[in-house]
């Protein structure tokens, strides 16, 4: 590495525009002659629509259309058969969309919506999730790996170990829910279509309308220049940008859909909750000789998505015995998708609450626990590690935290009414790449242009990517441009799987490297077009690697308890991660911390309910559904361990998104069972559910 740009605190490029409110999001194109759409949502969980009435909205002042299934444009069929819409009378689950009203003004199009009188045939639909339900089956593919790992005798090992924990852990659904919601304003000029959308990877919604309306790629325009957060939710198109398309198709004018937030519980996606069955044995020395971890979730009729919860338990800890198995029951229920960590977030609360339990069991010390179970090679699939600092992450976090000394036995630290404990728990989220294709064009005033069709949904990727490229060229950060969220840019993968930064750079830093090559070999003046480098790489980022490549963390929280009214306040939260080289420290820490935060949200507040009457969640906005807010989120420092790992890629980073929110519930619910030495094994843990733990004693 040439440059000293990477790694330093930047500050992000956009963030003036932004607290300016000068940075726009989709649906803050004002074109002229503007309509609005509403959608108008399903309201039985499963059946038909047997007729839509829409004399009433269309009589309504400055309703422009009311697109139903019967008369919306035709689409061709789509891989995601969650963007059919309005296509067949079929409802696969509540809040489907059945028509869309199109009106001047957002609030004529919604009082439209309320106008339209839909009649249905419904159906017995069934949204109850159970462990013993008789449609649970064990899917051939999970995430694309395997559902089920299994090595030595799980059940035998497990049955003669010296010490067992045998729990069950719950994660309710959880809602993404980004402070921007899903919204698109689409924009036909003959046979050509512009859409502003929100979305976390403009190349895919580009490929998708392609194929959805038939047109050739050249002739559609996609602009996502600002997100605001996404979370998984916005990692594929949602329907937004489908019916804001067919509705400007259909009424020749450009149209803005912004999804109401009381819609996007059922339409964009949520983490499928899961029963976890964990059963951990031991030596009395404290080493495992059984890991199983057993994953019960759902899935919807629409396409298939698995939470991959149990994955974690094939990685983090040495056992001569693992079965890691996944089934799933199919619902009428609304379409489960990534959320930030899929599979690692609850699949960690639940590991890491058992291995609390034991080292309880054991009367060890987590921490030392955790230390004394590290493997040598990754267990599912014996490859070596690229690099694995989780025990120094441990370390140094209790070195930080101030872990030496902690009393261990539980109710130690009353402070008046409160009970004061901690709680650790090791984090990890798997290290992946994408192929991408990127530009770097040198100008000849001296500065230079980097172009890839990357998304900022609010990470610093503009400001991360003109960094990789300072470095890569040897030249300083503000000589350095990055145009992003275009789809006339080159070509990139989405901003999803913690793999944005690395998929993206590795492509910028290829083009800078051949660019800066180049230069070196240039005399004279450079051509009123600059010279410019495109690279590409596919082939190198999609290899298979000797190694098993992962980032891991640790987290410490403290937590006080309060005994009469049940609550739970996280004091401190500190997380320590080994993620290889930390790119800009400033938006590093934002991750990080951000990701924490949400974690304590899915330890405390945040819940989804599905009603099973109505096969439709009941927190349907934020007062209900409560992500934390400044008044919850305490002091929370996030840290790394630099390292050094050579098998990755140009940059040496590992991705940092997702690992912030991995563990974080299971470092809160540990140091709740300290303080009171109650174990909740249900998230969230909301005052009732302490309070009557505390009263009944568990
Ligand atoms: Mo992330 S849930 O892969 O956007």
């Amino acid at each position: 590495m040439t440059g000293t740009a990477l790694g330093a605190p930047a500050e992000r490029r956009e963030g003036r525009q932004k607290v300016a409110g000068a940075a726009r999001y989709a649906a803050e194109y004002a074109l002229p002659g503007r309509a609005h759409a509403w959608p108008v949502p399903a309201a039985i969980a499963r059946g038909r629509v047997t007729g839509v009435d829409t004399s009433a909205a269309l009589a309504l002042p400055g309703v422009l259309a009311v697109l139903t299934p019967g008369d919306a444009p035709r689409l061709a069929e789509p891989e995601d058969p969650a963007l059919a819409v309005l296509q067949s009378p079929h409802v696969p689950h509540r809040g489907w969309c059945v028509a869309l009203a199109v009106a001047d003004t957002p609030e004529a199009a919604r009082a439209a919506a309320r106008a339209v009188r839909v009649t249905y045939a419904g159906r017995p639909h069934d949204a109850g999730l159970t462990e013993d339900h008789r449609d649970a089956y064990e899917p051939d593919d999970v995430a694309g790996r395997a559902a089920r790992v299994e090595y030595g005798d799980p059940e035998a090992a497990f049955a003669t170990a010296d010490v067992r924990v045998d729990t069950v852990y719950r994660v309710p659904p959880l809602h993404n829910h980004p402070m921007e919601p899903h919204a698109s304003t689409a924009h036909w000029d003959g046979d050509r279509l512009t859409v502003y959308t929100s979305s976390q990877g403009g190349t895919t919604v580009r490929s998708v309308l392609a194929q959805l309306f038939d047109l050739p790629e050249e002739r559609i325009t996609v602009v996502a220049e600002h997100v605001g957060g996404g979370f998984g939710s916005k990692g594929t198109p949602r329907p937004d940008v489908v019916l804001a398309a067919m509705a400007a198709r259909h009424t020749g004018r450009p149209v803005t859909l912004a999804y109401p937030r009381r819609q996007l519980p059922t339409v964009v996606g949520h983490r499928a909750p899961t029963v976890q069955r964990m059963r951990l044995g031991a030596s009395a020395d404290g080493r495992l000789t059984a890991l199983l971890h057993e994953v019960t979730t759902y899935t919807c009729h629409v396409k298939g998505y698995v939470e991959h919860a149990a994955f974690v338990s094939r990685v983090m800890y040495a056992t001569p015995a693992l079965r890691s198995s996944h089934r799933v029951v199919p619902l009428d229920v609304p379409s489960p998708s990534w959320m930030r960590a899929p599979g690692e977030a609850p699949g960690m609360y639940a590991l890491e609450s058992a291995v609390d339990e034991l080292a309880d069991a054991l009367r060890m010390d987590p921490v030392d626990l955790r230390i004394r179970n590290e493997p040598d090679r990754e267990p599912e699939s014996g490859k070596p590690f690229s690099s694995r600092h989780v025990v120094e992450c441990l370390r140094e976090g209790a070195r930080r935290f101030g872990w030496a000394g902690r009393d261990p036995r539980p109710r130690s630290r009353p402070e008046g009414p409160l009970l004061i404990g901690t709680g650790v728990a090791a984090a990890t989220y798997p290290v992946r790449v994408a192929p991408s294709t990127a530009t770097a064009q040198a100008l000849p005033d001296g500065g230079f242009v980097v172009r890839v069709n990357a998304a900022d949904i609010g990470t610093g990727a503009r400001t991360v990517l003109a960094q990789v490229a300072a470095d890569a060229l040897g030249v300083p950060l503000d000589r350095v441009r990055t145009e992003v969220g275009h789809s006339d840019l080159p070509p990139a993968p989405l901003a999803g799987d913690s793999c944005g930064t690395a998929s993206w750079g590795w492509a910028v830093h290829d083009a800078c490297a051949e660019l800066a090559a180049r230069l070196a070999g240039h005399t004279g003046p450079l051509p009123t077009e600059g010279i410019e480098v495109r690279a590409d790489t596919t082939g190198k980022a999609d290899a298979d690697s000797p190694y098993a490549r992962h980032a891991f963390g640790a987290h410490f929280a403290e937590v006080a308890v309060d005994t009469v009214t049940g609550e739970t306040r996280v004091r401190r939260l500190l997380g320590v991660f080994a993620a290889g080289h930390i790119l800009n420290a400033r938006t590093a820490r934002s991750q990080f911390v951000g990701a924490m935060a949400m974690g304590l949200g899915m330890a405390l507040t945040e819940h989804s309910t599905l009603d099973r009457a109505f096969g439709d969640f009941t927190e349907a906005d934020l007062a209900a559904y409560h992500v934390p807010a400044h008044a919850d989120v305490p002091d929370i420092e996030a840290g790394w361990i630099d390292e050094d790992d050579p098998h990755l890629n140009p940059m040496g980073s590992k991705g940092i998104g997702e690992i912030g929110i991995v563990g974080t519930a299971a470092a809160i619910g540990n140091a709740v069972h300290h303080a009171t030495g109650l174990r909740l094994r249900e998230l969230p843990l909301t005052p009732d559910r302490v309070l009557t733990a505390l009263l009944t004693g568990g």
